[in-house]
Formats: structure tokens, C-alpha cells, sequence
């Protein structure tokens, strides 16, 4: 890639009266919405436990999961019977107004107290009607599109009798080896800010007693996506100023959008599981942040407190609810060891009154003391996977999609041009919704094949098996992968060199199948099956043009991918509507305006890789050996963060900059000198030049994604406060250091121009 880079030394002094012990973090983390229960929520549920016994509490703190879906190793058993003697506070994975209305009856009608049961379900990037993978999401760079998306998830999920979401997820990851990379927003804690605090309010709404709205649940706290070595589960060790700064951001955005509920991490950070990790739950979130909503654990994360060598099961479920974790999900160690334990330690029972009367303040505030059976109205049925809800998904799947390559503007293709459609995901329905997708139905999603009507001459050929490694490919399919048993591949190949012969353009679609990613989904490769590369590369021979379409859930490896295709579109795993987006991108009704919003490498060893690293005391420099770098790769990635081109032109003016009022205003014009409309996101970085701490070499700050019409320009206007300039010391502290401050501002994060300026607070 280019890289242009120019500094303008404006060298602007501004000097601010200002008490840096006044900020407690940036303008985009104070507080906008609080939980606050009302007096009544208060009254209520005080009332309410002063009737309740000690084990209709604890039963209260169980959640197990019955019905569709089984996302861990252990399944919930005699989960009606439990229901019926109150020992159950909410279920998740039962959804459709039939199943939920049968529980949900045993809950009010069979128990003592008739208190309502929690529903809730991994409604992650749509519940019915799928939209594409949250990274996809993410890479709109379109807050209001995302929130759209979780309100239409939201009105999907209560039409199916559910009340709460475990999303957003809000992991920051800089390891694609990662499988759940596919569920987070990438890499950079404020995007990821924006972007999860964008769902919160998409799920709740206004309010969450609206009976459309579900509550969410920002997960999972805290810093699962810095795994060792990208390996699911695993170990974080992590100084607390990289938390502040970097992981921490996002959980803390999604409280201050108001979110109802926290989810545990299944892994430990710095020798404590966050299941039982004092600093983690009453630290940082009850008493730095001021959570006010329920923290329910992660799958059996409190059992998993044993094989983390922390004591037996009585020992780890004091541990767990003396911490914080106050709704067991699944493990069912509150409901065996609750009782005993809270006649033993004072702590335990106060723990448990406070765990409970935190569920039973979220109930309330769902409203389903007044309507426990929200949601289970057959009339709200029509809105499911309807034409309104279909066009948004449309809508997100191709502002989703991220266009990496286009020599010689072979995209957008004429219509006319005869087309040969190669590869294994042309006519593959499976993959499209992705994982964590589990109440949409595959079968509705609309292939890349199905959209192609539209070219009066258009030939198919498979080319490849999807996955040949057999090992692979039998532990995808026990999760439904839907694999096939290899054909012939010589076959497979020269059916598709003959029908690639007579095209114009071939168009080949290749890519990982969605159970490549997601959870317990980690890789050492993140390249392409090698079967699909050698199909490639067997078709470059025919020297026809070839764009090549990416099903994928994570950042990848596309050295040879680049190499042989002249044109290449990132179509992660797309939704409901992906075929039809990509087609409309393929002609041009849509002009791509996805860009990454996670790095991508050039090579596995250089991960973890990320556009906001630190300088380092020895910077690269080429022609010195001693300076951090690698002999045998450079340094950038293959793809940097905030990358992705359009098939219109954008020029960008000289940008402006003023300060005034404790506000950094910049300004700058950009121009879309092409003949087509197009959207262009720039991005606002910034670069704290001198300071007491070592601090990135770039930092995103602001970002803007506007249209702007074929010929004509748009002005993009940012005010930030001063004080978003600031960062947090290793006790948490925000800290605002005089001095000079680089201000970046591009299409992408390496791509910018830069001014300086220089402020004094005194
Ligand atoms: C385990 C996953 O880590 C979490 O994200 C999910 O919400 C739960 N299972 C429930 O399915």
C-alpha cells in the first residue's frame, strides 16, 4: 500500500485553566444514562425478599440453559422440576412464545412467590433475521446502522418470548488467531466503545419495560480477547495501565450507555479467574464504575473455577459469590452449596441478599412483574424476518463488506460481461449467517447464486472441495458445518477451467466456513485451505481477470489471495442478505464503504499486531540493524486498521484546525472526484508526543462516515474536548499532560495528514 503522509507544523498554543483531578475519563465515557431504579423498583423488591426463604434467593442466582442450543460441555438437567420448587432465577437457550409461555407458567403458577423468570438467549448479530458477523458489523463504520440492527434483533427476540441478550461482546482483540475476534468490533477501544454502546441502546431502547426491548449483557469482563497466544480460554497477564487504556474503555462504554447486565470471563488475569476476581467485580466495576445492573457468570465458569486449582466445589462457589458473580450460569454450584455456606459466613449471605435483589431490580425494571408474559403475543410473529427488517439486514451487509483490491477498476462488473462464478461458496447457504446465529435459519439466507439472475450469462463450476482435511472437517461438522465428503478434486479443477475458458470475468468465492471462528474456534493458520489457494492459482493461469469473494470471521493471511486476484472483496460472513449485497456490490448498486476495524497481517508471527502500539526506544528504522523490526518480514501489516477503498475517488483538502473553549475543532473537505456517490468515513487520530508515560504512536479519537455525491465535496467537522486528549496512569486515574499533540486525520490509520498543536493546561 501507498502510504502518504504529510505534517503541516501549525505549532497552535492553546492554554487551558483546567484541574486535570476533575477528569475521570474522556467526554465519550461520562456517564449518559444511569440504571437508577426508580423508588418503586426499590420499594418492591426490598418488599419482595423480606418474604423470600434463604434457598428461594439462591434460587434466584441459578440459571440454567434448556431447550435449543447447548453452548458448553455440560448440559442442565430437571430444569421444569427446578422451575416448579422455585430454585430457578432465569433460562437461557428456550425461545418461540409456545416453549417460553410453558416455563414461564410453571415459574408464576407453581412457586410460592410467583416471581417471573429471566429469558435469555445469544441473540449476538440478530435473533431471526441475521445480520452480518459483528466484526463485519464493525467494519460499516455506521453507529446508527449497527443500533438498528440490535433494535430489530430486539423486536425479533421479544416476538419469541425473550427478555435479555448476552450481547453486545466487546472484547478488544489483537489476535486474529482469536476465533471470537468474529464477535467483537476489533481492535480499537474507542470504535469498540461506539460501536458496543451503539447495541446497548439498540437492545434497551428507551426503556427496558417497553416490551420490545431486550436487556443487554456486555461481556465478558474482562479481557477474554487478550488470550495467550489466541487460544480460547486462556491465560491473561496484563499491567493495569494497558487495561485502562486499551481493554477496559469498552466494558465501561456499554455501562455508560446504560447496559443491564454484565457477563464473567472464563479466563484468569493475573492468577484470579474474573468469575471470582474481587478487583475485577467489586474494584473496578461496582466501585470505580458504578454498576448498578446483575453480573451473571459465563457457561459453567464457576465449576471451571475448580480446573483453574482454585479448591473444590464448596470453595469455589464462596470464592464466586463473595466477588461479585451473582447469577450462576449453569454450573448449579450456588443451588447445591449456597445454603450451607451462607450459615457458615456472614459475607456469603449478604452476598447472596445483594446478588438477588440485583436480579430480581432487573425483572422489575423489564417490567415483568406487571406482564411476565411479554412477548409470548402471537400478533408480534409478522415482524419476524419481515421485508422492513430484511431491507436493514440488506442495508448492513453491504455498507459490512470491505473492498482490499481493485487493479484497474475491474469492479464494478457490467452486467453484460460473461461471468463464470467458480468456487465452493457460490451456492453455499451454511455459511452465510455465521456463528452465534443459532435461531436464524440458514436456509432463508440468499446465496451468492440465488442473487446472480440479474447476469444474463453466467456459468457455475464448484472448482474446489471447501475443506479437505479430513480431521478439520469431522470436527466442523459434529457442530453442523454441513461439510461435504471430498469429490474428485481433478475433476472438480477442470470443470472449472472449462467453464472459466469462455467468461470475461471469473468471479471465485472462497473462504473459511463460520465454525473456523467463533468460540473455541482458535487457528494457527489464518490463511485459506490450501485446496482453495491451488484452485486459484490454477485459474490465474487462464489470465482472465479474477475477483475473488472472502467468507471469513477474522482477520486473515492473503499474501497469495492478493497475489493472484485483481480485485478483492472481504465479505466476512455476511447475514440473511449477503448474497444479494454482494451481488449488488459486484454491479455496483452498492459502492463498498466497509473499512477493517482490525488489522490485518501479513504474517502469523507478526501477531499481535495493531495500529496503536507503542514507539518503542529504537523505532524501525530499514538501514539500522539495532531497531525493532524483523529480519525477514517488514513491520506493517498487510492491511491497517481503518483501511478500505470505494470505487469512487475522495480527495481530501487541507485540513483545519482551531482551539478555543477547551474544544479542538478540525475540519477538513473532502472531494469525491469520481462519477459515482460514494461514502467515505475519515478518521481523526491523535499522537500525545511527549508524556510521562510511553503512549501510542496513534491513537483513533473521532470518525465520521458521510455521503458524499459523485463531483461534489462535504465538509467533515470534529469538535473534541481538550481533555479527551488524556489517558489513564496505572491506578486508573485520567491525566491530562501539557505539551505537543499530534492530530492525524485520513481515510485510514496510515494514510493521514497530521498537524500539531500544542496545549498548556494549567
Ligand atoms: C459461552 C460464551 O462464552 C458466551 O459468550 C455465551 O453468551 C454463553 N456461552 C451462553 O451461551
Amino acid at each position: 500500500m501507498k502510504k502518504s503522509h504529510f505534517v503541516y507544523l501549525f505549532f497552535l498554543t492553546a492554554v487551558f485553566s483546567v484541574n486535570a483531578q476533575n477528569f475521570n475519563g474522556p467526554s465519550w465515557l461520562e456517564p449518559q444514562k444511569s440504571l437508577s431504579h426508580s423508588d418503586q423498583g426499590q420499594e418492591f423488591v426490598d418488599q419482595l425478599i423480606k418474604k423470600m426463604t434463604l434457598k428461594e434467593m439462591i434460587g434466584q442466582l441459578n440459571l440454567p440453559s434448556i431447550g435449543f442450543d447447548v453452548t458448553g460441555p455440560i448440559l442442565s438437567e430437571g430444569v421444569e422440576e427446578k422451575i416448579d420448587s422455585g430454585w430457578v432465577g432465569g433460562v437461557f437457550n428456550t425461545y418461540t412464545p409456545i416453549a417460553v409461555r410453558k416455563l414461564q407458567e410453571r415459574a408464576i403458577k407453581n412457586t410460592r412467590l410467583g416471581i417471573p423468570l429471566l429469558l435469555g438467549y445469544d441473540v449476538i448479530h440478530g435473533h431471526r433475521t441475521i445480520f452480518p458477523i459483528p466484526l463485519g458489523l464493525s467494519s460499516s463504520w455506521n453507529p446508527r446502522l449497527v443500533k438498528s440492527s440490535a433494535a430489530v434483533a430486539a423486536k425479533e427476540a421479544t416476538a419469541d418470548g425473550l427478555n435479555w441478550t448476552f450481547s453486545p461482546m466487546v472484547d478488544i482483540s489483537r489476535d486474529p488467531r482469536w476465533g471470537r475476534v468474529s464477535e467483537g468490533a476489533g481492535e480499537d477501544p474507542y470504535l469498540g466503545s461506539i460501536i458496543g454502546q451503539s447495541m446497548v441502546y439498540g437492545y434497551q431502547g428507551e426503556s427496558l419495560r417497553k416490551a420490545r426491548n431486550l436487556m443487554a449483557c456486555v461481556k465478558h469482563f474482562a479481557l477474554y480477547g487478550a488470550a495467550e497466544a489466541g487460544r480460547d480460554y486462556n491465560t491473561v497477564d496484563m499491567s493495569r495501565y494497558r487495561m485502562e487504556n486499551d481493554y477496559f474503555p469498552t466494558y465501561r462504554a456499554a455501562l455508560q450507555a446504560g447496559v443491564g447486565s454484565v457477563m464473567t470471563a472464563f479466563n484468569d488475569v493475573n492468577g484470579m479467574p474474573s468469575t471470582c476476581s474481587k478487583f475485577l467485580l467489586e474494584d473496578i466495576l461496582r466501585n470505580q464504575w458504578k454498576f448498578e445492573g446483575m453480573v451473571v457468570t459465563d457457561y459453567t465458569a464457576i465449576e471451571e473455577l475448580m480446573d483453574h486449582g482454585l479448591g473444590n466445589e464448596k470453595e469455589v462457589a464462596e470464592k464466586a459469590i463473595v466477588a461479585g458473580s451473582e447469577m450462576d450460569m449453569v454450573s448449579e454450584l450456588y443451588l447445591n452449596h449456597l445454603e450451607s455456606l451462607a450459615r457458615q459466613n456472614p459475607n456469603v449471605m449478604h452476598s447472596i441478599q445483594s446478588a438477588c435483589r440485583n436480579i430480581l431490580l432487573s425483572k422489575y425494571r423489564l417490567g415483568l412483574f406487571e406482564d411476565p408474559y411479554r412477548g409470548l403475543d402471537d400478533s408480534w410473529q409478522k415482524d419476524i424476518l419481515s421485508k422492513e427488517h430484511r431491507s436493514i439486514a440488506l442495508r448492513a451487509a453491504e455498507e459490512s463488506l470491505v473492498l482490499l483490491k481493485n487493479n484497474n477498476q475491474l469492479l464494478p462488473l457490467k452486467r453484460k460481461q460473461k461471468i463464470a462464478f467458480v468456487g465452493p461458496q457460490i451456492k453455499r447457504k451454511r455459511d452465510l449467517i455465521g456463528s452465534w446465529s443459532g435461531a436464524g435459519d440458514w436456509k432463508k439466507a440468499v446465496s451468492i447464486w440465488e442473487a446472480t439472475e440479474v447476469f444474463p450469462s453466467k456459468r457455475y463450476a464448484k472448482g474446489c472441495n471447501l475443506i479437505e482435511n479430513e480431521a478439520l472437517r469431522k470436527q466442523l461438522n459434529q457442530h453442523d458445518a454441513q461439510i461435504q465428503e471430498p469429490s474428485a478434486s481433478d475433476v472438480l479443477l477442470q470443470d472449472a477451467i472449462n467453464v472459466s475458458r469462455t467468461a470475461d470475468i471469473i468471479v471465485l468465492a472462497l473462504g473459511e466456513t463460520f465454525g473456523m471462528s467463533g468460540e473455541a474456534a482458535s487457528m494457527t493458520q489464518i490463511s485459506l485451505p490450501v485446496e482453495q489457494i491451488a484452485l486459484l492459482k490454477a485459474l490465474s493461469k487462464l489470465g482472465k481477470p479474477i475477483v475473488t469473494l472472502l467468507y471469513n470471521g477474522r482477520p486473515m493471511v492473503l499474501d497469495e489471495v492478493l497475489r493472484y486476484s485483481d480485485a478483492v472483496l472481504e465479505c466476512w460472513f455476511p447475514g440473511t442478505e449477503g448474497g444479494t449485497a454482494i451481488v449488488n456490490t459486484l454491479l455496483g448498486r452498492n459502492n463498498p464503504s466497509g473499512k477493517l476495524t482490525m488489522t490485518f497481517p501479513r504474517d502469523v508471527g507478526q501477531i499481535p499486531i495493531y495500529y496503536n502500539h507503542r514507539k518503542t526506544g529504537r523505532p524501525l528504522e530499514l538501514d539500522q540493524k539495532y531497531t525493532s523490526k524483523y529480519l525477514n518480514s517488514p513491520n506493517t501489516p498487510q492491511f491497517p486498521f481503518g483501511f478500505g477503498l470505494s470505487y469512487s475517488q475522495f480527495n481530501y483538502n487541507k485540513p483545519h484546525i482551531d482551539v478555543e473553549n477547551d474544544t479542538i475543532t478540525i475540519a477538513v473537505s473532502v472531494k469525491n472526484s469520481s462519477k459515482v456517490n460514494g461514502k467515505e468515513t475519515v478518521q481523526v487520530y491523535f499522537r500525545d508526543r511527549v508524556a510521562s508515560m510511553t503512549r501510542p504512536v496513534k491513537q483513533l479519537i473521532r470518525f465520521d462516515k458521510k455521503e458524499i455525491k459523485a463531483g461534489k465535496s462535504v465538509e467533515y467537522r470534529f469538535n473534541i474536548p481538550t481533555k479527551d486528549l488524556g489517558f489513564y496512569d496505572s491506578k486508573g486515574n485520567w491525566v491530562l499532560e501539557s505539551g505537543e499533540f499530534d492530530i492525524m486525520l485520513g481515510p485510514n490509520s496510515e494514510n493521514t495528514q497530521d498537524l500539531r498543536i500544542n496545549l498548556i493546561f494549567e
